[in-house]
């Protein structure tokens, strides 16, 4: 692929990953790029690597710019395999005068590499280098999304290179968000927030609020997923995004309801019919997500800014639908806040299901609005009038927070 001058003497030289379908559990439909970025100065600097099977496009990249074996300083603003898998071969190759990372990022290479003998060069937040022309100004951003997470910033090019921070799974030719489909960047950049990042909202509300105390000019965002955010053109900018993450990062929610459910014989499914249908009649917008049929990482998406999770499930053996419990888990772990839940399915005998998710919407600290609404094997039409009472119960609730 083309490598791109983003800024005078500064390349993108990563690699596009086409075909990845599953990131660790994360539906990538879209591919993803592994951005590696270098600086041309007095020093050659290049800023991570690639995942390890896209090694060779990386070296095919860098060649088009320097001699790899030119390369000074390699900087690793995150250990993740994706962006370091590629790294051993890298150094080999380069032989590079430094490697620089943050205190947690050596301890991460040598947990990964097991290697006492390169040559690191540890730094913390406010540390700059000089390059000859640029320089290079560190800021520790841990547990954003690793301990050894970092963003690096040029400030002779206002630029920020970002690790993951910003990014999107989404294999593209362009390299600009100004250059790509408005729709499918902001809704890869959502799905990349609900994600990897939702669980660490107050962190990132703490980032931003140090990027503006120290008054950084910021002018082009580089991710190492998917495309940068630059300003200079009409479209998605640094601002769009760095708006949307401050939103993100406050738990901002709008009047939206998401009815997530598995059905056995149907049943449970007419249910989620008759619930859905009375929230929308309210004027609240509904999304149904039956789990046989939408990816736990998309349902994620349309939770980030959901104010109520409407969940269904049949009794299977004394406990929910496999697919309700995976979900239920997944959302456990991305530490949902301010939500409303309910729980609703049919049973036929013991009917546990309704009371373990239940269980599991308080211990997510949502606000349960009803103890939840279980229906004996197929509803009657008494049933569908619960069902629909409790559709206007939830709308009702949605709209008095709002
Ligand atoms: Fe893209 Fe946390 O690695």
């Amino acid at each position: 692929m083309a490598i791109t001058e983003i800024k005078e003497n500064v390349y993108w030289v990563g690699a596009i990953d086409w075909d990845i379908r599953d990131f660790h559990g994360y539906s990538t439909k879209k591919g993803t790029t592994y951005n590696s970025y270098l600086i041309k100065d007095e020093k050659t600097v290049l800023f991570d690597t690639v995942k390890s099977n896209f090694k060779d496009d990386l070296i095919y990249h860098i060649s088009e710019i320097v001699n790899p074996e030119d390369i000074d300083y390699i900087v690793v603003n995150h250990v993740e395999m994706d962006h370091s898998g590629s790294l051993p071969d890298i150094v080999d190759l380069v032989k590079p005068e430094k490697i620089i990372c943050s205190p947690m990022g050596h301890k991460a290479m040598l947990d990964h590499f097991h290697r006492e003998d390169w040559p690191y060069e540890i730094v913390k937040s406010g540390d700059t280098i000089s390059l000859g022309k640029k320089s290079i100004t560190f800021l520790e951003t841990r547990m954003l999304h690793w301990p050894d997470s970092m963003l690096s910033y040029i400030p002779e090019d206002k630029l920020l290179i970002s690790n993951d921070a910003f990014g999107q799974h989404l294999a593209t030719t362009e390299r600009f968000a100004d250059e790509v489909d408005e729709c499918d960047l902001l809704h890869e950049a959502t799905k990349y927030y609900a994600n990897i990042l939702m669980l660490l909202s107050p962190l990132v509300g703490k980032v931003l609020a140090q990027v503006a105390e120290l008054k950084l000019e910021i002018d082009m965002i580089a991710p190492d997923h998917g495309v940068i955010w630059r300003n200079n053109l009409s479209g998605p900018d640094v601002n769009t995004i760095l708006g949307l993450y401050d939103r993100w990062s406050k738990r901002e929610t709008v009047n939206k309801a998401l009815v997530i459910y598995d059905s056995m014989w149907k049943s449970t499914a007419k249910m989620a019919k008759a619930i859905g249908g009375a929230i929308s009649r309210e004027g609240v917008t509904v999304k149904m997500m039956n789990l046989a049929v939408n990816h736990r990482s998309d349902i994620m998406t349309e939770v980030l800014e959901a104010k109520a999770l409407v969940f269904g499930s049949p009794t299977l053996n004394n406990g929910t639908l496999p697919r309700v419990a995976d979900f239920l888990a997944y959302l456990k772990g991305l530490k949902p806040k301010g939500k409303i839940g309910v729980a609703f399915g049919s049973f036929g005998w013991s009917g546990e299901a309704v009371k373990q998710i239940t269980a599991n919407l308080e211990a997510m600290d949502m606000e349960v609005i009803d103890p939840g609404l279980r229906v004996k094997f197929v509803p009657r039409e008494e049933d569908f009038t619960k069902c629909k009472e409790l559709g206007k119960k939830i709308a009702t609730a949605i709209k008095a927070e709002a």
